[in-house]
């Protein structure tokens, strides 16, 4: 099976960035954690700082993986376009926060995602991501 996760923007600043709130750790870092929990399965990751970007990717390999895992860091409070990305292709996607958006200022409190989202996983750190993969795993 085949899934990717895509980082938005500053998730490539992981480790350095606010580590209060996001951790010590680089995402390549946990990526590496990560690859060796899923052994079975076919993982890539994809950072960009820019919304189009985003969205070649999600339209990239939206009709032929299994599933994605995206967290599209602020452009979850603005973007239809990756809404409406999302809506576009047919591998499910799972929202990942780091953080627990709703315990921080009230415009990360929005979504643009959530509706066309499989699912959500919020607020358990690095863990996300492994939380969102094993969902796609568990029927
Ligand atoms: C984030 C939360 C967003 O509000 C923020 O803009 C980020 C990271 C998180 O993982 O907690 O860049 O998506």
């Amino acid at each position: 099976m085949k899934f990717i996760i895509i980082n938005g923007p500053n998730l490539n600043l992981l480790g350095q960035r606010e580590k209060e709130i996001y951790g010590n750790t680089s995402f390549e870092q946990y990526f590496e954690t990560l690859k060796n929990e899923f052994t079975d399965l076919w993982l890539e990751y994809y950072q960009s700082n820019h919304e189009g970007a985003i969205i070649d990717k999600i339209h990239e390999v939206g009709f032929d993986y299994d599933g994605i895992v995206l967290n599209a860091g602020a452009y979850t409070h603005t973007s239809i376009a990756i809404a409406d990305a999302i809506s576009a292709v047919r591998s499910p996607v799972v929202e990942v926060h780091i953080s627990n958006v709703y315990s921080r200022e009230n415009f990360r409190h929005k979504s643009y995602l959530s509706p066309v989202c499989k699912g959500l996983v919020i607020g358990f750190g690095l863990k996300g991501y492994h939380l969102a993969l094993q969902s796609f795993l568990n029927k």
